[in-house]
């Protein structure tokens, strides 16, 4: 097995707030290797974008990073000078938005842009810079890239925003890119197209790709090894095909229960799991799954698990993870 490109080490990240600290972020270890697309799976508000965030090095001002490491090329990138995280940000880790109009600049052409994107090539003149947009246009199917180039941000349908962002991360050559809910403000179609082109894109990407997502059936199309974060802990870790068929913990059992892809019939409602995230300004003591758990035992209420070894590269944080 390779050696990690990069290592997320006892992330702890929270917020301050009116009601006290959001405690977004508990402990996260995770690493992706070279060649390696990982995936991060969890419902909403369970710190999958505090963890981007951190990635590129861009956390919200009132965040507090109160434990751990981000090691990138042998140092902690969350403790980089300003001047050094902006080197790294883009050149060396790149990320793609849930929202494409964030990586644009409304009132300059696309094609400048992507030039600009390009920067750091200090060895490669402007006009082939604008040939390598043209090209990675090409490559990520928009029609007429020379066309689009003289285009604006809003002048494109939303399909057409996501795969020039694509592009433009791309043109970055990162060694890790970040992709954070990539499909979610797509329709289904474009959805599809979207998986189909980040697929394509994994065969030439030589570095680590992140996707992050509440959908699990992306990750069964993308990714080799899968996180799970639940309340802000990554609460399991494996193999997506391990993930799949051998779920260890009770909330990745409940997300593949409510994923539509494993329904046997359609149904009128999708289900949920029911119950809600906890307060995570006042976090139970104990498993922070236990109230919505369906196999909950008394030690659950009052002791945290830890995470246990359920097999090769699988681990999972319940008590009951070995049943
Ligand atoms: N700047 C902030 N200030 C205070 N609380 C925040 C801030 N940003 C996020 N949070 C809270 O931190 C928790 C984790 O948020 P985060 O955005 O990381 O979740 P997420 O998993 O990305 O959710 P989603 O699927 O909705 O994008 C949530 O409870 C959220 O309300
Ligand atoms: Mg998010």
């Amino acid at each position: 097995m390779s050696e990690a490109l990069v290592s997320v080490e006892d992330l702890s990240i929270s917020y301050a707030s009116e009601a006290g600290d959001v405690q977004a972020l508990r402990h996260a270890n995770l690493e992706a290797r070279k060649g390696e697309v990982i995936g991060i799976v969890g419902e909403s508000g369970c710190g999958k974008s505090t963890l981007a965030s951190a990635f590129i090095n861009l956390v919200a001002p009132n965040a507090k990073v109160t434990s751990g490491a981000i090691r990138f090329q042998g140092k902690d990138i969350l403790k980089l000078l300003e001047s050094q995280k902006r080197q790294i940000r883009g050149r060396h880790i790149a990320m793609i938005f849930q929202d494409p109009m964030m990586a644009f600049n409304p009132v300059l052409p696309l094609g400048e842009q992507l030039i600009d994107f390009q920067e750091h090539r200090h060895d490669v003149p402007r006009s082939e810079k604008r040939a390598r947009a043209t090209a990675m246009l090409e490559r990520v199917g928009i029609p007429d890239p020379a066309y689009n180039l003289g285009r604006f941000v809003h002048e494109l349908s939303g399909g057409m925003r996501q795969r020039v962002a694509i592009a433009a991360a791309l043109l970055m050559t990162p060694e890790i890119l970040v992709a954070d809910e990539p499909t979610t403000a797509l329709d289904v179609t474009m959805e599809a197209q979207i998986i189909h082109l980040l697929r394509e894109l994994r065969s030439d990407h030589d570095g680590a790709i992140i996707v992050i997502t509440h959908h699990l059936g992306l990750i069964g199309e993308l990714c080799d090894r899968v996180y799970v974060m639940y309340a802000g802990e990554v609460v399991e870790e494996g193999r997506t095909e391990d993930i799949y068929h051998n779920p260890r913990h009770p909330y990745t059992k409940a997300l593949i229960d409510c994923d539509p892809a494993h329904l046997d019939e359609p149904v009128a409602f999708l289900p949920t799991i029911p119950g809600r995230l906890p307060d995570l300004v006042a976090l139970p003591s104990g498993c922070s799954f236990a109230d919505r758990c369906p196999i909950v035992q008394e030690r659950c209420r009052t002791t945290s698990p830890r995470m246990i070894e359920t097999g090769p590269q699988h681990r999972a944080r319940c008590h009951e993870a070995l049943r």
